[in-house]
């Protein structure tokens, strides 16, 4: 079975082949960060434009690359939600034109449970590493942690999920892309921020961590706030070796509230693995500090996996369409979709 999966909701315009769920045999991104970069976040009217460019040659591009056509595929997985409104709309109608025209059901996808489904992929086609076991034992704990999401989740089954928690203000990644900018680093701010800190004391600065006791919930506003503030404190220029202390007691405080959270989580829910999705989730030390308080595996993804692809969108789509799910035409996008 081969899915074509279509991802618009943010800033990256992706396409992507899977076959069976698993395999993946095409996966393009043409990414709009040098778009956004100046403005050191995602401008969503400059988002949309640049989708409705790249919509059409990155989906042709996908199944070049796949060595496939229309007819051999079985059907078109689109995320509808949860995202920018400019930018979903530029993926769906091109997804619904798309099947309508080639004679493809079309099957809807919730832009998190993709974050979930990209650990079901092959990320070494030749050896088929890297996926989780089809018959891995529930419940699992997954953590999504992206510029647009923070949210533990508990997933009971395939299909089945229960939110424990998630921000009340700024999603981390959004966290780290707003420091970065702060600190005159580049943007996306999270790869930025961990290379930095690689040079930094990060018991440097003693950063706030909001623990909201009795709850999975994060803020992060105001660690952002309080970077904020020594900095004004502070007289210009700053150093290298300032820039870096910063750089890693911020991300020090960010990850020890996620990895603390997830543990905590875990432990409660008797979870058999953590997954962890999400552009954060490249983070290095964010892995370290959670397989740190752990005993079960956690599962990660390479890179190319935790930021936005089409590829976990063609996944996820697949198990919906095995369930059945078919998307009729009238279905819109829904920015504010939610998992559970
Ligand atoms: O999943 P993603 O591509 O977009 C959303 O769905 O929002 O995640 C992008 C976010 C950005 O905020 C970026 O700064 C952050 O993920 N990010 C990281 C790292 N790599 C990307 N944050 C911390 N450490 C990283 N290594
Ligand atoms: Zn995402």
């Amino acid at each position: 079975m081969r899915i074509l999966g279509i991802e618009t909701s943010c800033d990256e315009t992706a396409a992507a082949v899977v076959e069976d769920g698993c395999t993946i045999l095409s996966n393009v991104i043409a990414s709009q960060v040098d778009l956004h970069a100046q403005y050191g976040g995602v401008f969503p009217e400059l988002a949309s434009r640049a989708h409705v460019e790249a919509i059409a040659p990155v989906v042709e591009q996908a199944l070049r690359d796949a060595h496939v056509g229309w007819d051999d595929l079985d059907a078109i997985a689109a995320t509808y939600g949860p995202g920018l409104p400019g930018s979903l709309l530029v993926g769906l109608n091109f997804a619904k034109g798309a099947a309508l025209g080639k004679g493809l059901p079309l099957v809807p996808v919730n832009h998190l449970e993709a974050h979930l489904y990209a650990h079901w992929l092959h990320t070494d086609a030749e050896s088929n590493d890297g996926a989780l076991d089809e018959a891995m034992t529930f419940p699992v704990l997954a953590l999504i942690v992206s510029g647009g999401h923070t949210e533990l989740i508990l997933v009971h089954d395939h299909g089945h999920y229960t939110y424990l928690g998630g921000t009340l203000d700024d999603a981390a990644g959004e966290a780290f892309d707003k420091v970065a900018r702060l600190l005159g680093l580049s943007y996306p701010g999270g790869p930025a921020i961990e290379q930095a800190a690689r040079q930094g004391n990060a018991r440097a600065f003693d950063f706030p961590r909001a623990w909201l006791p009795g709850t999975y919930d994060f803020s992060f506003s105001g660690l952002k706030t309080a970077v904020l503030r020594m900095l004004q404190r502070l007289s210009e220029p700053r150093s290298p070796r300032f820039v870096a202390d910063m750089a890693a007691s911020f991300q020090a405080a960010v990850i020890e509230v996620l990895a603390e959270k997830t543990a905590q989580a875990a432990k409660a829910n008797a979870a058999q693995v953590v997954l962890l999705s999400g552009g954060v989730s490249a983070n290095a030390s964010l892995r370290t500090a959670t397989r740190a308080r752990l005993e079960i595996p956690v599962h990660t993804l390479p890179p190319i996996l935790c930021t936005d692809n089409a590829a976990m969108v063609a996944a996820a789509g697949t198990y919906r369409y095995r369930a059945g799910v078919r998307a009729g035409w009238d279905l819109d996008i829904d920015p504010g979709l939610r998992l559970a």
